[in-house]
């Protein structure tokens, strides 16, 4: 059997309706508008209402990339979700998602956690899977709660991130050159301390201690992260470019993790690729982790930033440590 040429069919995003300000947050703990825009690039985010789940972001997002490929919720027989903000420990919030849509039973679903880099790791998984000629049709999901893990007593970490999520139809190619061209994923487990959040898993259950110590929130440490991030994004585009043989003058669009803007800057003078040519959207969404760059994808399409044709690359990095890219024609 000849393998599969796998192409992503559709995209959407949901963003939940609540904006929350700088402005707010400088009523919350002692900051501003202006370190938190000029240190980050973020202006507002997005926070998902109390009875709002990630399940229910997933959703809505699947909803919107199914109708933008033309496909069903029959036709998905493989179903993905990135999150590190699962609706619960268990099950799978892909399950939840699968239930909500009327995916049928013969459908593989599963969670998938490798934090800010999910969605890239994700879209590997899902290509492999379905260029295997076993499935036919994924869908890909990013989605996170992450409001639910932030510390709002702690400004170093809660003025960054938000809430939203990206989906994508993944399929056989419909004959007009779309295609994945390729994916390359990493991880460095021994820096892992940099970002994680201690609490609620096998090594701290949760307990009285764990919630007086607010163990349950995300602990950061900023300047690492960020080294790390600019090194990690640059060595992964070389990495794929290298792979692939092309040149950063031939990637038409940049869609990287949206985590702060200077870290994308920084990115693009190092490679020589114009800022211009990144898709940035994190002034008004901070860093919604896994579902960042398919968020900032389907805003991508959604403003014509794409055309046929054209190569675009995804960069991502995260938690764990992890980092990946992806190169897509379209
Ligand atoms: N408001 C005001 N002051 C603040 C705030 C705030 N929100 N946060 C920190 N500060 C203070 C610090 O306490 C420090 O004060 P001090 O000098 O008196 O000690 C000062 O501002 C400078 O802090 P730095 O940490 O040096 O600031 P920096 O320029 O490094 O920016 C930031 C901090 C924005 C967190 C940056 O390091 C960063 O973006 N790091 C990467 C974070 C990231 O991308 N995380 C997500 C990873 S993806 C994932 O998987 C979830």
């Amino acid at each position: 059997m000849a393998t599969p040429v796998i192409a992503i069919l559709g995209t959407g995003s949901y963003a939940p309706a609540r904006v929350m300000t700088n402005a707010e947050l400088a009523k919350l703990v002692d900051t501003s508008d202006d370190w938190i825009t000029s240190r980050s690039g973020i202006r507002e985010r997005r926070i998902a209402a109390a009875n709002e789940t990630t399940s229910d972001l997933a959703t809505h997002a699947a909803q919107a990339a199914l109708t933008d490929a033309g496909l069903t919720a029959n036709d998905i027989d493989l179903l993905l979700v990135a999150t590190c903000t699962p609706d619960m420990l268990m099950p799978a919030c892909a399950t939840l998602v699968q239930h909500r849509l009327g995916i049928s039973s013969r459908a593989a679903c599963f969670d998938l956690n490798a934090a800010c880099t999910g969605f890239v790791y994700a879209l590997d998984t899902a290509w492999a899977m379905l260029a295997s000629g076993r499935y036919r049709h994924a869908l890909v999901i990013g989605a996170e709660k992450m409001s639910t893990i932030l510390d709002w007593q702690d400004r170093t970490t809660c003025v960054l991130f938000g809430d939203g999520a990206g989906a994508t139809i993944l399929g056989p190619s419909r004959g007009d050159g779309a295609r994945i061209i390729g994916t390359k994923l990493h991880s460095e487990g021994g820096k892992y301390e940099l970002l994680h959040v201690p609490a609620g898993g096998s090594a701290r259950p949760a307990s009285t201690e764990t919630i007086s110590d607010r163990a349950h929130f995300i602990k950061m440490k900023g300047k690492e992260v960020f080294k790390n991030a600019v090194r990690e994004m640059e060595d992964a585009v070389r990495e794929i470019l290298e792979q692939h043989a092309l040149s950063p003058d031939q990637i038409a669009c940049v869609i990287p993790h949206q985590a702060n803007v200077r870290i994308i800057e920084a990115v693009s003078k190092s490679l020589d690729l114009p800022l211009s040519r990144f898709i940035i959207n994190l002034d008004r969404y901070g860093n919604t982790s896994a579902a960042s760059i398919p968020l900032a994808l389907d805003e991508a399409r959604r403003t014509q930033r794409l055309h046929r044709g054209d190569t675009s690359l995804l960069v991502a990095f995260g938690a764990g440590l992890t980092y990946g890219s992806a190169l897509v024609r379209w």
